[in-house]
């Protein structure tokens, strides 16, 4: 349990960890990659040291030496049959992602995960993979799944969810296949997958204006040295941070602001938020700034549609930020909230209420009263992490001690 009080002040400058994301990506890749691979800044949370684990299972000599992380990458065809089953932990990323590679494989191997990750969809990958030829045994569309992989048929794959887990999954698999695969989503999410396989050396073609990437089989990558940027996910509650409480004035390097990223900085922006952007620059082919951001007087906005995709991670706590602003905010088109870490609709609706906020929830988001004063109290993360998060920053204005549970 952690407790956290009303501060009256919030100032300093921090640089937040390395972007989960593109972690993930950049363990995955370079295992399939000749040569080495060096990833400075490497996000040294549970979720990417399972992705480690899991192929250093599969014969991937990885070396991890705090944010720094060197894998020896063989090639293509190059993983081994693991010895055992690979356990993805917590992580949606490592086995929605790892399943496309794993079903590109000439070997079976089974994935599982912890009681939250065994809960998930996976469905939503394991559909596409079939298609493409893997045959893929899960009890109920959840973990534990066994994927029997092999040659794959290349396929033009039309998405039902705007989800870079999906997208990245069918295009891994479309690295081991016999023709082109493509993607075409409702709507346009996270890019890194496609960023990163071009900097290793595919060929991918993307059509944003169509929400369309198509991957070329079978090539050759090359081992690149990738620094990681600051996750703009972990940025976003020392923005919030700011812009709620009083007499805030902090300074956060490094972030990642890649615009299928960055959709929290628009809503901030159309809330009325006073953030400064300094340093613009390219870093491993991603746009990063360092953010400045101010305690501001924040006004309600409707945060709906395109734009969803990219904060779908930060809706708990753009949810924090509208309890702080007066006037009504309304949050659509996010079912996808109620199937990640934990039901993020109905936790997230159901701290802010005892906190003393106006919110209903609805089927696909939430409809925010903000702007009356919040009281600390007892939080139930539900063991998720951005449910803690956000509720801790909720608390630094909130009147009183707000307690967070499972917080570690
Ligand atoms: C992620 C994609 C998103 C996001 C998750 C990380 C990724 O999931 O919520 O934290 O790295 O591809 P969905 O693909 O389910 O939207």
């Amino acid at each position: 349990m952690y407790c956290i009080k009303e501060v009256k002040k919030l100032r300093g400058e921090i640089t937040v960890p390395g972007d989960k994301s593109i972690s993930h990506r950049g363990i995955m890749l370079g295992s399939l990659a000749e040569g080495d691979t060096r990833l400075h800044g490497f996000l040294e949370g549970a979720d990417c040291l399972s992705s480690i684990s899991c192929f250093k299972k599969m014969g991937i000599d990885i070396e991890h030496d705090g944010s720094d992380v060197t894998i020896h990458g063989k090639g293509l065809h190059e993983l081994k049959a693991p010895s055992e089953i690979l356990d993805a932990g917590n992580s949606g990323t490592t086995t929605r992602l790892m399943s496309g590679i794993l079903a590109g494989q000439d070997f079976s191997s089974t994935i599982t995960g912890d009681d939250s990750l065994r809960t998930r969809p996976m469905k939503r990958v394991i559909t596409p993979l079939e298609e493409m030829g893997a045959t893929i045994y899960s009890e109920n569309g959840c973990l534990p799944m066994t994927i029997h992989g092999g040659k794959l048929h290349g396929i033009d794959y039309i998405s039902p969810v705007a989800s870079a887990q999906v997208k990245s999954c069918v295009l891994f698999a479309g690295l081991f296949a016999d023709g082109k695969t493509s993607v075409t989503e409702p709507a346009v999410s996270r890019n890194h997958t496609e960023l990163m396989l071009k900097g290793f050396g595919a060929s991918v073609l993307t059509d944003e204006k169509n929400h369309f990437v198509q991957v070329e089989p079978e090539p050759k990558l090359i081992g690149q040295e990738i620094t990681v940027p600051g996750d703009i996910s972990s940025a976003a509650y020392f923005l919030v941070a700011g812009l709620i409480c009083q007499d805030a004035d902090i300074l956060i390097k490094n972030v990642n602001i890649n615009p299928t990223r960055a959709g929290i900085l628009k809503v901030i922006e159309a809330m009325g938020g006073s953030i400064t952007y300094l340093d613009r620059r390219t870093v491993s082919g991603e746009e990063v700034a360092d953010i400045e951001v101010k305690s501001s007087s924040l006004h309600g906005t409707t945060v709906e549609g395109d734009i969803i995709p990219a904060l779908i991670d930060e809706l708990p706590v753009i949810a924090v930020m509208a309890a702080y602003a007066s006037g009504q905010t309304v949050i659509r088109d996010a079912a996808e909230l109620k199937v990640k870490e934990s039901d993020r609709i109905s936790v997230v609706t159901e701290n802010l209420k005892a906190m003393g906020c106006d919110i209903t929830a609805t089927d696909d988001g939430f409809i925010i009263n903000g702007g009356q004063p919040l009281h600390g109290t007892e939080i139930k993360t539900h063991k998720d992490h951005r449910i803690a998060m956000s509720f801790a920053v909720a608390a630094l204005n909130a009147s009183g001690d707000t307690e967070i549970d499972d917080a570690e």
